[in-house]
């Protein structure tokens, strides 16, 4: 019998339909290139993207998409760049000098570790003439350290340099390639693993500085410095703080087509770079300027794997600027965390969250009623008048106004 793998991805819909299962209709063409990205295709799940208008990064505007289903995001990321371009945008620097890769031996007793040290300098120039493709378009082996020898295993930790791509397939394929030169080096009885390390590589930092003004003046920006303040001892509140830049972050990845749980996973691990979790921003007031700043783990790309492929993707690209390298897109992707860190510190540094929040959430909760473009303009105008923002609320507003329209038509 045909594996439901090897099916078409009509076939398995059909078969999802016998068991009764009622499926949304997708566009044929749709289909078939979302079968190409994924096993087991049946569907799709659809994400609205957003723009941000004037991202002001190292003296150029950015119009960065954002994918994201939370209604405030694009919201907050626009609030924040714009706060940002009052103030000479954001500077920002990405340091892509590789991601890593781990090679893990057996070693027997014939093991010498200053042999297998003297070997690597070969082992990187074969690497390097074997994936020449990659050195071509500028990247490469660019290092290999012994890490430990535990009498029994030794590890290597190995950089590459993927150029524009995000790397992990390549990195990969150089690694068992290393791995299978090493095997029967003297004193190595097999290999146990080679596979790259999503550790935190590829840094980008960016920067502001704010006049106190900006924020509404100096109380405020020392409320959201404070905030700061207890994000760094706090793991509750870090976290919380984090997640708000990844609100930014992720919107981004996702519209170019970046590995977004590569990120957040390096992101985690960086947060707790000092022996603690904290945040990855950091805000401060100095001479009544506002002064912000993070430093992430992107390890991005703008090329290779889905992304050339995936017309979304591209569409994506060209709002960013077809030519984007990966060093300016990283720096984009780290601008959008610290804006979207800020519009989210000044809320709850001042009016609160909810505020802001519950406006557009009132919009999603209007689109669900059964009324006409009209009626739901008034619901939501009500909801937010009355500062009442549940679907029951929405309801009885309808059934208030309705009433009211026909009274005023008897
Ligand atoms: C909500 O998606 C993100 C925030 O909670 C971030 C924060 O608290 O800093 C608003």
């Amino acid at each position: 019998m045909t594996k439901f793998y090897e099916l078409s991805p009509e076939k398995r819909r059909a078969l999802l339909s016998q068991e009764g299962i009622e499926l949304d209709e997708i566009e044929p063409t749709v289909l078939h290139e979302l079968d190409q990205l994924s096993e087991n295709v049946i569907g799709q799940l659809r994400l609205p993207v957003g723009v941000v208008q004037n991202l002001l990064v190292n003296n150029k505007s950015y119009l960065v998409p954002m994918v994201t289903e939370e209604p405030s995001v694009v919201a907050a990321a626009n609030h924040g760049a714009n706060l940002f371009a009052q103030n000479h945008g954001v500077k920002a620097h990405s340091q892509r000098d590789g991601i890593y890769g781990q090679i893990v031996l057996q070693e027997n007793s014939g093991f010498v570790q200053a042999n297998l040290q003297r070997e690597l300098p070969n082992l990187i120039a074969k690497a390097n003439t074997k994936f020449h493709s990659l050195v071509a378009h500028g990247g490469g082996v660019r290092q290999i350290d012994v890490q430990e020898t535990t009498g029994q295993l030794v590890f290597l930790r190995v950089l590459v340099d993927p150029a524009e791509s995000m790397g992990a397939n390549r990195v990969n394929s150089i690694l068992e390639f290393m791995a299978g030169e090493l095997s029967s080096f003297p004193g190595i009885s097999c290999k146990l693993f080679a596979i790259l390390s999503n550790y935190p590589s590829q840094f980008t930092e960016a920067k502001v500085e704010l006049d106190v003004a900006t924020v509404g003046g100096v109380a405020t920006a020392k409320r959201i410095a404070l905030l700061s303040q207890i994000g760094e001892v706090d793991p509750y509140r870090a976290v919380t703080n984090n997640k708000g830049i990844m609100n930014g972050v992720d919107g981004v990845l996702l519209a170019t087509g970046n590995d977004v749980r590569a990120i957040e996973a390096a992101c985690g691990v960086w947060a707790n770079n000092k022996g603690h979790y904290q945040s990855l921003s950091k805000w401060t007031v100095e001479n009544d300027k506002l002064l912000g700043k993070i430093a992430l783990p992107l390890a991005i790309g703008t090329v290779g794997g889905s992304i050339s492929a995936r017309k979304d993707v591209q569409q994506n690209f060209r709002l960013l600027g077809k030519h984007i390298s990966s060093a300016e897109l990283a720096n984009v992707i780290a601008a959008i965390g610290l804006a979207n860190n800020l519009a989210a510190l000044l809320a709850i540094a001042t009016k609160g969250i909810q505020a802001g929040h519950m406006k557009l959430q009132a919009r999603n909760i209007v689109a669900n009623l059964e009324a006409t473009a009209e009626e739901k303009e008034q619901v939501k105008e009500r909801m937010s008048a009355a500062n009442k923002y549940s679907v029951s609320d929405a309801k009885c507003f309808l059934a208030k106004i309705r009433e009211e329209n026909n009274a005023s038509r008897n």
